[in-house]
């Protein structure tokens, strides 16, 4: 039976992935409140469509920091894409290249970013940092990443330390034996440096240090995981060029707001000085409208991307990307806009349940 939507990956992915990967991928932090309030609240969300419109031309197409996608869903960050496939993160990169959507290739991949930009070199990409605590090691990794083309730099900021991930403890889930991370290594030592010397995140980083950033870069930094207005309006002082409202998918801090929820607030802070993306809890065509209806210029998807890999490596990302965008092209023609830019707060409300 071919499969119709993003859940469907999901369940094919449960029963195909061992227990400890499923759990690792699908777990939220401590209650994983947070991430199922990620899916809920969208739910919360109702749409109020316009009809009479003409939709025989709808276009799904639009920009990120200058650059034309396909539609405005991308792909989030997430580490560890061969523990789903062999070749991980490489069929990643050339899905999404196919799909003319961007890959943000996380810290913790586990193939090399000069693999990833060779397999797929005409697709848009960001690199995900969490920075390290020897500065030199990170200064080094940023500009091997901009020397491969890779166009942004997505500074993730709610890692200061690990969430606490209850299924990994019960499964005693060690990625350091399994696996090395690649990207972290300079291309000579790559296969030589031993993981635990290398995943470290540093806890001590603040907005201070992103002087320091802006000086050994000159890609754009994106802050990804920031929550409130207070934090957006700091982003905006400090020069910063987008946000992904983000709690990483309910993976580090529990009970804090689902991402849809706090979107309203970072976009009417950062007063449209910067683009404002969004990642947690997007699965259908319906859900990206209301992100772009409360603000948010394009989504980013973590799980179903997964999902998508562990059913059948790069045909299985072509294939969710494909079936979210056909949604979002549908919900655009059933709601009434022919364009990306008609798409504003008029099109929901919120439901009193
Ligand atoms: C298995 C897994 C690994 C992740 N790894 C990273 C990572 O390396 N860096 C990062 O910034 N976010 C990481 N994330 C968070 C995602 O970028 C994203 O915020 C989240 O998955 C979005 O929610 P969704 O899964 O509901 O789409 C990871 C998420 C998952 C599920």
């Amino acid at each position: 039976m071919p499969l119709a939507c993003l859940t469907d990956f999901q369940a094919f992915a449960r029963e195909r992935l061992p227990k400890s990967t499923w759990d690792f991928i699908e777990g939220g932090a401590d209650d994983s409140f947070t991430r199922d309030d990620n899916i809920a609240a969208f739910k919360r969300i109702r749409l109020r469509p316009r009809y009479l419109k003409n939709v025989v031309n709808v276009d799904t197409r639009t920009t990120i920091q200058g650059e034309e996608i396909t539609a405005p869903i991308c792909i989030s960050p997430t580490g560890f894409h061969c523990l789903v496939w062999p070749d991980g993160e490489m069929s990643t990169a050339r899905a999404a290249q196919a799909a003319g959507v961007c890959y943000i290739t996380s810290t913790f991949a586990t193939c090399a970013l000069e693999d990833i930009a060779a397999t797929a070199p005409r697709g848009l990409r960001w690199f995900q940092l969490y920075v390290h605590p020897d500065r030199q090691l990170s200064k080094q990794l940023v500009q091997r990443v901009e020397s491969l083309g890779f166009r942004a730099l997505v500074i993730t900021v709610d890692v200061p330390k690990l969430g606490n991930r209850r299924h990994d403890i019960r499964n005693q889930l060690d990625l350091k034996l399994n696996l090395l991370l690649k990207d972290l290594h300079s291309p000579k030592e790559r296969t030589s440096m031993p993981y635990f010397q290398m995943s470290p995140i540093d806890s001590s980083i603040c907005w201070n240090d992103l002087s320091w950033l802006q000086s050994i870069t000159r890609l754009p930094i994106i802050l990804k995981g920031i929550l409130t207005k207070e934090d957006a309006e700091l982003a905006v002082k400090h020069n910063i060029h987008g946000i992904i409202v983000s709690n990483h998918g309910g993976r580090q801090l529990d009970d804090v707001l689902a991402s849809i929820d706090a979107l309203a607030e970072v976009v009417a802070a950062v007063k449209g000085k910067m683009e404002v993306y969004l990642d947690g809890g997007i699965r259908t065509g319906n859900d990206v409208l209301k992100a772009l209806a409360l603000g948010a210029k394009c989504v980013f998807l973590g799980r179903p991307i997964l999902w998508g890999l562990a059913y059948k490596g790069e045909d299985g990302v072509k294939e969710v990307l494909n079936i979210i965008k056909n949604e979002f092209h549908t919900s655009m023609a059933l709601t009434g806009c022919q364009s990306v830019a008609e798409i504003n707060q008029d099109m929901i409300q919120f439901s009193r349940l």
